[in-house]
């Protein structure tokens, strides 16, 4: 179905429930929906917002349209979690439903401020000529999920900036809040600007300046910057869209990268001496990955396992669109680490074997993998009986993984490419993959690298198949443990 801009931004009350009804009918019959990874209930789910820690509970919000599998008018789902893994939706929306948010809650962060929860997001607002207005905006979210609005720009788009500006992201720095907001130049220019709270008020906000990390000045937007903290560390994350490939190459059709600061001057909205720009993520599907450092400091991350401008082949069972694991975030000789929370290990079930080839899965399983010192390994895992499926290739020797998903399922998204590759630099290698029904994550070294994707497959396919070498390693089948909703 072809939607028009009509339907997209048609209002939410103007959908019927016959209309939703069969949406769901539509969804239900899905073969590749999720167990574990957070997925919409209906429609979009896009970026992750809102990601925190609030009245003793995890909370973390999807960005959805709920009519389809398109980008239209989008508002905040709330969810929230005891465990970082298990996470149920409550019930409660950011609606785009003020004159400051009319076409849609875009995305943003939270933070609790007294006994309530501040979310401080994006409201896009197009006037008669479609012209679009984007408000830096606020609401209070209270303990019983009753969400009041502000009703107030709280950053109104600076004289230096597009109608691109957007995805404030709050933090805490030494007692200070400040907020970092993306957006473009008036020449086209990604950039990322810094704003302080008044006397820690939430609703008061000045420009500090833009913020100072050696912006190669390639990309024309960053969306969904993120500035975390990692043993005093500054760890930029963000999405520079048209980065020039010279700086760093990438295959998708927009990449989510990161710096590392040596340390950080808030005076000078300054990261020092960051690093080069880095991939966050190897795959197929990783975008809009939103961090924040937790009350008991640790830096959590959770990405959008999708990416803007892509057609999907569950487009046509009404949902596109996954949370990737929570993922915490750490530094090791200087390098960045992305590995899933602990109690990651409670989906495991009594089904746990020593790998080895396996006709037939669920297709919702994780593996401990152990590769020798020059050792070559292929495995196929969504295997079919002709050991078709996503082809992973472990070449110890040489340094590089491969991860080719053409044989794997309905193909989409052709023009970016059916295979992804990065070099490891450790000799001694270990990989722990999870399979979610059409969601792969792979995390070599424990989170040194990583590869996130999406495959659709066939019916069939759904083996193990070990095509070269001789891996050793365990294979946990999991089990969400209740019902999907
Ligand atoms: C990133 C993004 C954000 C924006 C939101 C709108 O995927 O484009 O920049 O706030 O999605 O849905």
């Amino acid at each position: 179905m072809a939607w028009t801009t009509e339907q997209r931004y048609k209002r939410y009350e103007q959908w019927t429930e016959n209309e939703i009804q069969q949406i769901k009918n539509k969804i239900a019959t899905s073969p590749w929906r999720a167990t574990y990874h957070v997925e919409p209930d209906t429609g979009l789910l896009n970026d992750p917002n809102g990601f925190s820690y609030f009245d003793g509970k995890w909370i973390a919000f999807y960005q959805n349209f709920p009519f389809g599998a398109t980008h239209g008018l989008k508002s905040w789902v709330q969810l929230e979690s005891n465990d970082l893994v298990h996470f149920t939706e409550t019930g409660v929306r950011v609606l785009p439903d003020t004159p400051l948010d009319s076409h849609g809650a875009y995305s943003g962060s939270a933070m609790q401020f007294d006994d309530k929860l501040f979310l401080f997001y994006t409201g896009n607002v197009r006037d008669e000529n479609w012209v679009r207005h984007p408000y830096q905006i606020g609401a209070l979210l209270d303990k019983d999920g009753h969400i009041q609005k502000l009703n107030k720009i709280l950053i109104e788009q600076p004289q230096d900036t597009t109608d691109h500006f957007r995805d404030p992201q709050i933090f805490n720095y030494h007692g200070q809040f400040y907020a970092i907001v993306g957006g473009q130049n008036l020449d086209k220019k990604g950039y990322i600007k810094l704003y302080k709270a008044v006397d820690n008020d939430y609703t008061n906000w000045e420009e500090v300046g833009n913020l100072h990390f050696e912006n190669d000045n390639t990309a024309y937007m960053m969306e969904c910057p993120n500035l975390v903290f990692i043993d005093e560390k500054p760890v930029l994350l963000y999405c520079p869209q048209g980065l020039s490939k010279e700086i760093v190459p990438y295959d998708n059709i927009y990449p989510n990268m990161y710096k590392i600061g040596q340390s950080f001057d808030i005076k000078k909205a300054t990261i020092i001496k960051p690093s080069p720009l880095q991939n966050l993520d190897y795959g197929f599907e990783c975008y809009a990955t939103q961090a924040f450092n937790a009350p008991d400091g640790r830096a959590l991350a959770v990405s959008w396992l999708g990416l803007p401008d892509i057609a999907y082949p569950s487009d046509r069972f009404d949902h596109q669109g996954t949370f990737s694991l929570v993922k915490e975030l750490t530094l090791k000789d200087g390098k960045l680490y992305q590995y899933p929370v602990p109690a990651i290990t409670s989906l495991r079930t009594d089904n746990i074997q020593t790998f080895a080839n396996q006709a037939q899965t669920k297709n919702c399983y994780e593996l401990e993998l152990e590769f020798t010192t020059d050792s070559q390994t292929e495995i196929v895992l969504f295997a079919d009986q002709e050991h078709k499926g996503l082809r992973i290739c472990f070449d110890i020797k040489n340094g590089q993984v491969t991860v080719d998903r053409s044989q794997a399922g309905e193909q989409y998204a052709l023009e970016f490419g059916t295979v992804r590759s990065c070099t490891i630099e450790n000799q001694a290698t270990t990989a722990t993959i999870f399979i979610d029904k059409s969601v792969f994550e792979i995390f070599i070294n424990k989170g040194e690298k990583v590869f996130s994707g999406r495959v659709f497959p066939h019916e069939n396919q759904n083996g193990i198949f070990i095509s070269e070498g001789n891996p050793t390693g365990t294979y946990y089948e999991l089990d969400y443990g209740r019902e999907v909703n």
